[in-house]
Order: structure tokens, then sequence, then C-alpha cells
């Protein structure tokens, strides 16, 4: 089955292996739920893509989206093949510095800035790609009073066509509080002008989760009509492009992947046909992807341990829940679910695969056909390496799961998992309480 050995997985004798790795061994030796990261496929997504826009322009660079996985070794991982990153907050671009990743290797998209995060990004050199207007000025004061040179700037514009795979994660549009709409891009550039700035760059991301690539093309084609309106008003040479992330990835096994050729055709080419027009030879293009570089890179394994008969409906209660992984009850998300052993067991039975949190809506996977469950068993959720960590949450007071990860047939544990000292940690109990 291709779809799976694409994901690192596959069964030898009727055992599920991932990265190589036997996933029962794996549960029964680090406890459950526990997330599990391959190394090699998370440089394999890297490389391919790398190579698909490397193969067109060679200005370009990929800057992961590290809110899709912000584990430390992730980082370094993807330092190691030469990307960049996209950091979303100040908590963000800490652990890059914390990893030796240079400031010139970061871009900072946030959006609602405070006065102290533009403050720790112009202390750290950090590139700013703005929200809105008004916090221009705000930012030029801070470059002002650290008395540091106002360098490059960047402004988010708002296409107004998003996409994406839930409306939570559509990220452009009229209504939409990212960006910056057309009517005002002219205004912003110029008033960046005036306060000093130098060099430009722009922004557009219209979305997460987008599996067909022509989904891109109106927000691409309207962002480039903006981009040499403003070369041509204002005359600005643009340092860089950013065309933003969202290329999504195939969780269901009868989907198709992105088709990163006619991906490349709807936005790299577009681009180079700009590049063709005007004044952008020394332009940088750049893509800023999070799910399709670490979402299949990795799994939870969890156990089930109730399997329940209400007569009329089967549940299969395992140890993960949405504190675990969100994105099912947060959007509906699909994840698929499959055995760690019984792979070819004849009797089949469908269950909603149901967590332990107290609430009805935490059900990882609605109405699955799964060969016949025991109590005791174990089960690998899949494409849980975006998104999946990150979103992860103490709710119920549950203790965070451990994070491992496989690199050339070794096991490293790069996250323990949390204790109950852990959740009380940061508490005080005044003393009237005492
Ligand atoms: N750049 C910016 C400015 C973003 O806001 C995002 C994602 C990305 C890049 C990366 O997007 P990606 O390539 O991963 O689609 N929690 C949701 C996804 C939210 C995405 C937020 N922004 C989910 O689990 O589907």
């Amino acid at each position: 089955m291709d779809w799976l050995k694409k994901k690192g997985l596959e069964y030898r004798d009727g055992v599920l292996y991932f990265a190589n790795m036997n996933t029962i061994e794996i549960a029964e030796n680090f406890g459950t739920p526990i997330y599990i990261i391959s190394e090699e496929i998370v440089r394999k997504r890297y490389k391919e893509l790398k190579n698909i826009l490397d193969s067109e322009y060679g200005n370009n660079s990929i800057h992961f989206a590290m809110k899709a996985n912000s584990n430390l070794s992730i980082l370094k991982i993807l330092e190691s093949e030469g990307a960049n990153f996209d950091c979303t907050s100040t908590g963000e671009i800490y652990a890059c510095l914390k990893v030796g990743i240079p400031p010139s290797k970061i871009i900072y998209t946030g959006n609602m800035f405070t006065n102290n995060d533009f403050e720790f990004a112009v202390k750290n050199d950090i590139l700013v790609n703005l929200d809105s207007i008004s916090q221009l000025k705000r930012l030029a004061k801070i470059y002002d009073d650290l008395g540091k040179e106002k360098n490059t700037i960047s402004f988010r514009i708002n296409p107004e066509f998003g996409a994406g795979h839930h409306s939570h994660t559509i990220t452009a549009g009229k209504t939409i509080k990212f960006g910056i709409l057309d009517n005002q891009v002219l205004e912003a550039y110029s008033k960046a002008k005036g306060v000093g700035f130098k060099k430009f760059g722009a922004h557009i991301h219209i979305g997460s989760g987008i599996i067909n690539a022509g989904d891109f093309e109106k927000a691409i084609d309207k962002y480039l009509i903006i981009i040499m309106k403003l070369a041509d008003t204002l005359d600005i040479a643009f340092e860089f492009l950013d065309f933003g992330g969202g290329l999504g990835i195939p969780y269901r096994p009868e989907e198709d992947p992105l088709d990163l050729e006619f991906y490349k055709t709807i936005v790299l080419k577009k681009f180079k046909e700009l590049v063709k027009k005007g004044n952008f030879e020394g332009t940088k293009f750049i893509i800023e992807p999070g799910r399709y570089l670490s979402a299949e890179a990795s799994i939870i394994l969890t156990q089930v341990n109730t399997i329940k008969d209400n007569g009329f409906k089967l549940f299969a209660g395992i140890d993960a829940g949405f504190n675990t992984l969100i994105r099912p009850t947060m959007y509906g998300a699909y994840h698929h679910i499959i055995t760690c052993n019984k792979k070819d067991k004849d009797e089949t039975l469908t269950y909603d695969v149901v967590g332990p949190i107290c609430e009805s809506g935490d059900i990882i996977g609605k109405e699955r056909e799964l060969s016949k469950l025991e109590e005791g068993d174990f089960l690998a959720i899949l494409d849980t390496g975006a998104y999946g960590f990150t979103m992860s949450s103490s709710y119920n007071s549950r203790p965070r799961s451990a994070e491992i990860l496989i690199a050339q047939g070794q096991i490293f544990k790069i996250r323990k998992a949390e204790t109950f000292e852990d959740l009380t940690a940061n508490q005080e109990i005044p003393k009237h309480l005492k």
C-alpha cells in the first residue's frame, strides 16, 4: 500500500512498523499516548519541495512555519537541511535563537503585535512582517528608541481570495482579521518609506490545508497585480516576495496528494513572469509551509483501554484524547487510524474511537472500520506531525505526552512526558487559603 509506505508505515508479519521500528515494542517500552517522529520523512519532504523550487528559480527559500511543530529537534533537522523559519510569536523566535538559528533566517509574521513583541524582535535583529498600518509608527519608534537602523520591512497583504480545509484556517478575505487589503497597500508602503525603511518585502498566506493547487490561483494573480502596482507607483525594489504556506497533505487513503508540479505552475511560474516584466531581478521567492514538511512525519501511538457496546454503538476508548490531538474535535479533521497488530484479522467492526476527556466531543475517529479490537490493543493515529503536539493541552489535568524521534534505526527521547508536578508547578496558593 503506497499511501502508508510514503508515510513510513508498513506491516511486517501483521505488526505495524514506523520508520522501520516495531510500534508495539515502542508502545510497550515508552508508554502511550506518545508522539513518534521520523527524522527521515521530515528530511525527505524538505528535499522534495526544495528540489521543485530549485528546478525553476534558484533564488528561493523555504521558511518552516514552526507553529506546526516547534520541537527543538525538528528545528535542528530542518536547519541542517538549509531551511529558514516563519515565527508567529516571540516564544517561537526564542526557541529558534535558543538552538542557534541565526536571526537572518527568521521572519516574524505575527498579528496583533504588542510593543513588547516589537522590542524583542528589533533587539534580536528579526525581520518583522507587519499586519496592520497602525503598527508601523510603533515599530519605527522602537527602532529609533533602540538606536537600530531601519533596514527591511514587510507587510502581510490580504489578497481577499482565501482557501483552506476549514473556515478557521482560511486567512484571506475582507472579513478576515489578517493583513492589509488592496486599498491600503500603497499607503502602507509609502508610509514605511516615509519613516525610513530602505528595503521591502511582501507576504501573503491565504489559508491552511490546501490540497488542490488551483485554489491558490486567484490569490496569486491578485497579489502579483498589487506588487506590480506598488513597484511602479512607489519605485520600490522588493528584496523578497513571500507566498505563505498552506500546502496540504492527503489525510485520507483515497485522497490525492498535492500536485507539486501544478503548485509550481500556479505559484512559482507566475512569479517568474513578474520577474521578467519588472524590476525584480534580485527578488527572493519565499514559501512558508508548516504542515507539508512535518505532518506525515509523525504518528501517535495509543492504547485501547475500553471496548464499550452500549447496544446502539460500539466505542473503542483510547488513552489519547483531544488533549493529545485536538484537530478532530476543533475542525472535524480526519486522521486515519490503524491497528498496530491484527492487520490480517478477518473480522472488522465499526467503532467510534474516543478519548478519555470528559466531553462527548472527544472523538478522534468517527465510525471507523477496524479489525475487531480488544482492550489492551494498540492503535496508530496518522499524520500528527503538524498542529498535533503544538496544539495539545493538559485539559482534565492530563499531562502532555512524550515525543520520540527515530533516526537511523535509533530511538531518541526528544521530550519527556509532563508530570503531575509540572501541572501544578507554576501555581501559588495565597496565604489566606493555606
Ligand atoms: N504562514 C502563516 C503566516 C501561517 O499563519 C501559517 C499557518 C503557515 C504559514 C503555515 O501553514 P501550513 O503550511 O501549515 O498550512 N491549526 C490548523 C492550521 C492553522 C494554520 C495557521 N497558520 C490545523 O490544525 O489545521
